[in-house]
């Protein structure tokens, strides 16, 4: 009998503190009416000083593995992806291991831009269906604000913070995730980087003073890129699992800029309800977005057994993945 991987149980979890357009008025020169008409977001959520990416990787996880009712001890798999970890060493995923009791799974991060949670959910889906383990914790976070130069207005009203985590669990088809997808192109590695920090510019006061551990990006050139590889890639997993775009219930992309969701939307035929957005509350929170949009419709309810949703991210890499489920 044939195994799939079925998405059981969501959670998310968000800093507290909201920082608004109108507070960003005050640090550096930008608009409420900037920022709004050229990314979409309102505002963002923003951590406290003494909170870490564990403070809200673990959440998330905690929440999901409760809403799918299965236990920390029977996940074989727990992969977190993020590009802001607690630390370099070791990988966040243990610290979440040990927070949420997950004592029988293999913990580790997994590192591809604001891709990662699709390139995690191929992952754990392969453990799955190899029959390596019977559930696999997936986590998407980030805590850009930790990494971003609070003088690049270029960058600084975009990246946000929280996370969003998903169970997969081995099932039976017709349930599950039909078709997945990663692409990456390293000719681009300048596109979004944070130059300082590994072993290309270790740590120093001169690599400091030349504010390399801050994260850059050229905005103009990746916005390109990335409405054109979301459309390609979306098609290529609908074409994978016999679908098309009509048949999509749910499209839940990466909240990377409201306009690259409306023009991916727009391209696919989709631009209407069935894509979600909430870029608006949380700014582009990265690995992060596409679980905590998840949760967001999966408790309201909107999202139906047997519904199709299809996901779709782009980031730093250039990476770029696409995955569809039935629910
Ligand atoms: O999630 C991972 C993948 N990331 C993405 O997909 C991000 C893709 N890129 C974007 O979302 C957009 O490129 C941005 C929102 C980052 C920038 O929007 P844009 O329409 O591409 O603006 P731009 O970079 O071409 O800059 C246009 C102007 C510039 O001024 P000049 O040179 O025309 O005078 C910028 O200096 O807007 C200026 N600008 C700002 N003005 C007010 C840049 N940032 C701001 C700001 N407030 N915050």
């Amino acid at each position: 009998m044939s195994i799939s991987a079925i998405l059981t149980g969501t959670g998310r979890s968000v800093p507290e503190k909201v920082l608004t357009n109108a507070d960003l008025e005050k640090i550096v020169d930008t608009s409420d009416e900037w920022i709004t008409t050229r990314t979409g977001i309102k505002e963002r959520r923003i951590a406290a000083e003494h909170e870490t990416l564990s403070t809200f990787a673990s959440e998330a996880g905690r929440q999901a593995l409760e809403a799918a009712g299965v236990a920390p001890e029977d996940v074989g798999l727990l992969v977190l992806a993020t590009v802001t970890p607690d630390m370099p060493i070791p990988a966040t995923a243990c610290k979440i291991q040990e927070d949420l009791g997950c004592v029988n799974a293999c913990a580790f991060d997994l590192a591809a831009g604001c891709s990662g949670f699709i390139y995690a959910q191929s992952v754990a889906k392969q453990f799955l269906l190899s029959g390596r383990c019977q559930h696999a914790l997936v986590i998407g976070a980030e805590l850009l604000s930790k990494y971003v130069d609070w003088t690049d207005r270029s960058t600084c009203v975009i990246f946000a913070d929280g996370a969003g985590a998903v169970l997969l669990s081995a099932g039976s088809p017709p349930r599950g995730v039909l078709a997945s997808a990663m692409h990456s192109d390293g000719s681009m590695v300048d596109f979004i980087s944070m130059p300082g920090g590994g072993t290309l510019h270790p740590p120093s006061q001169k690599m400091i003073d030349e504010r390399l551990h801050f994260i850059k990006m050229k905005g103009n050139e990746t916005f390109k890129m990335a409405v054109r590889s979301i459309d390609e890639v979306c098609r290529e997993v609908l074409d994978q699992a016999g679908l098309t775009p009509a048949d999509v219930d749910w499209f839940i992309p990466h909240q990377a800029n409201e306009r690259i969701i409306s023009a991916v939307g727009k391209r696919l035929g989709m631009n209407d309800d069935r894509c979600y957005i909430n870029i608006d509350r949380y700014g582009n929170t990265s690995s992060g977005s596409i679980p905590i949009a998840l949760d967001e419709v999966v408790r309201e309810g909107k999202i139906k057994e047997g519904q199709i949703v299809l996901m779709a991210a782009f980031g730093a890499g250039l990476t770029w993945a696409a995955s569809v489920a039935r629910w």
